[in-house]
């Protein structure tokens, strides 16, 4: 793998980088995520920014912003998100991030939701040690049909 993967702490004018990323249809198709109109998009990170409960990061590629992880919820069910911009996919970024992350917030478990059809995300998953632990569905953002789920953990409910 080429390039450098670092994580830093999200910066507010990385807002605007994550905000294109998420417009992109194939991205939203993969993630079953409906896009965010800006203003809304905006709110959304300014919460998250000031939320010391929830875990965040900036991922950098070769210094340049190539998108976010996130980890969020009850400590006991704790659950991972993170988007790439498309620019950047292929290139082992989600992967390398998120083992960088997971040496960062030691919760476990850790939980993700990933949409049935999103097969890059699970191997992400699976090659950072996360393993099926169930299924679910989830309510369509888009008023799709509902969206079927793997959800992933890494970790037992005794630690590690
Ligand atoms: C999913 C996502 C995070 C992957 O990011 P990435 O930086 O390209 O991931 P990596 O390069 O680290 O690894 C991708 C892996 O999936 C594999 N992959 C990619 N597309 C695939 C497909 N259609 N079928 C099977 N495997 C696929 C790659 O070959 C690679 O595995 P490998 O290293 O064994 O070859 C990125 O595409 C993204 O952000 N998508 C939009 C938002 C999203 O889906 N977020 C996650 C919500 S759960």
């Amino acid at each position: 793998m080429t390039g450098d993967v670092l994580l830093r702490d999200v910066l507010e004018e990385d807002f605007p980088v994550f905000f294109e990323h998420q417009l992109d249809p194939d991205a939203c198709a993969m993630a079953a995520f409906a896009a965010r109109e800006r203003d809304a998009f905006m709110l959304h990170w300014t919460e998250i920014l000031s939320d010391d409960t929830i875990a965040k990061k900036t991922i950098l590629f070769d210094g340049r912003v190539a998108g976010y992880i996130v980890s969020f919820g009850q400590p006991d069910k704790q659950q991972l998100g993170y988007w790439i911009g498309k620019t950047f996919w292929g290139k082992g970024v989600a992967t390398r991030a998120l083992l960088a992350f997971l040496g960062f917030v030691k919760t476990r478990p850790l939980h993700a939701h990933v949409a049935k059809h999103n097969l890059a995300s699970l191997r992400v998953l699976e090659k950072c040690g996360f393993t099926i632990h169930g299924e679910d569905t989830a309510p369509s953002e888009a008023g799709d049909p509902d969206v079927e789920e793997f959800v992933l953990r890494l970790g037992s409910d005794g630690g590690s």
